[in-house]
């Protein structure tokens, strides 16, 4: 069964993701390095991301993150519908964390799988690798869409059978060009955090937590990680009672 956690409402999700992140710092910092965390995007995040830049703003060493995207849209960075854009306003500029640490999908190129590649040069050149090669992120924060993606792992898109690459460039349904972490990439986490709030997700939810494969989300499986669903109430709604924290 899939680990999940229920909390009292989304900005109470920023306590776990906090704890975890500080946990990723600690750990890489005794290797020596900096923690690799991948940010989720869309429209949850915000208000967890805000809660973060203000009551863990002294408690993170933000300066020891690599901080890198689980996809982007093919915006400009400005745009109002950039993940790197929601990131920066809502946690990176408030957090501190040095530009140079900031390390945006560039989903915005003309040669996609030319920039896909270079990314997954990026992530293997600043962090540790798997025994399989792949780039191993400490802390993935991952959103699922109603119809069960995330990242911008979309039902049957042809991303979700990628075995080799960490990065490919990819099309929403309706088809705007995307670029995404895939599945070989997020199986390689030390510990990935699925940040779910809202009553409309309670279904995808309920069907990603009993595994259901036509979920992409349920299909997120760390090899040698941890995966834990952080869910406000209403995105509960669907699950077998468990204690609230
Ligand atoms: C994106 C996200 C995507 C998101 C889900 C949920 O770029 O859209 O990475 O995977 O997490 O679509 O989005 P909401 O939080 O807006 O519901």
């Amino acid at each position: 069964m899939t680990e999940h956690r229920i909390f009292h409402d989304a900005a109470s999700l920023a306590r776990p993701a906090g704890e975890a992140l500080r946990a990723a710092v600690r750990s890489a910092s005794r290797e020596g390095r900096c923690a690799g965390l991948a940010l989720a995007g869309g429209s949850t995040p915000g208000a967890i991301y805000r809660t973060l830049s203000g009551e863990y703003r002294a408690r993170i060493d933000w300066r020891a993150i690599e901080v890198f995207f689980g996809d982007e849209r093919a915006v400009p960075g400005d745009h109002p519908d950039s993940n790197w854009r929601m990131a920066r306003e809502s946690l990176l500029d408030p957090a501190g964390v040095p530009s140079e640490r900031v390390h945006p999908l560039p989903a915005w190129e003309s040669d996609l799988d030319g920039a896909a590649a270079a990314y997954e040069s990026e992530l293997l050149a600043l962090l540790p690798h798997s025994p399989e090669g792949f780039p191993v992120l400490d802390l993935v924060w991952l959103g699922v869409g109603e119809d069960g993606h995330t990242a911008s792992l979309f039902p049957g898109s042809d991303a979700l059978e990628e075995s080799r690459r960490s990065v490919v460039p990819t099309t929403s349904p309706d088809g705007q060009p995307r670029m995404t972490l895939t599945f070989a990439a997020l199986d390689a986490a030390r510990h990935v955090q699925f940040l779910v709030t809202g009553r409309r997700k309670a279904r995808v939810v309920e069907q990603a937590l009993a595994g259901d494969p036509d979920i992409p989300a349920a299909r997120v499986r760390p090899r040698r990680g941890r995966v834990e669903w952080l869910l406000d109430r209403e995105a509960a709604a669907g699950t077998e009672e468990v204690e609230k924290e």
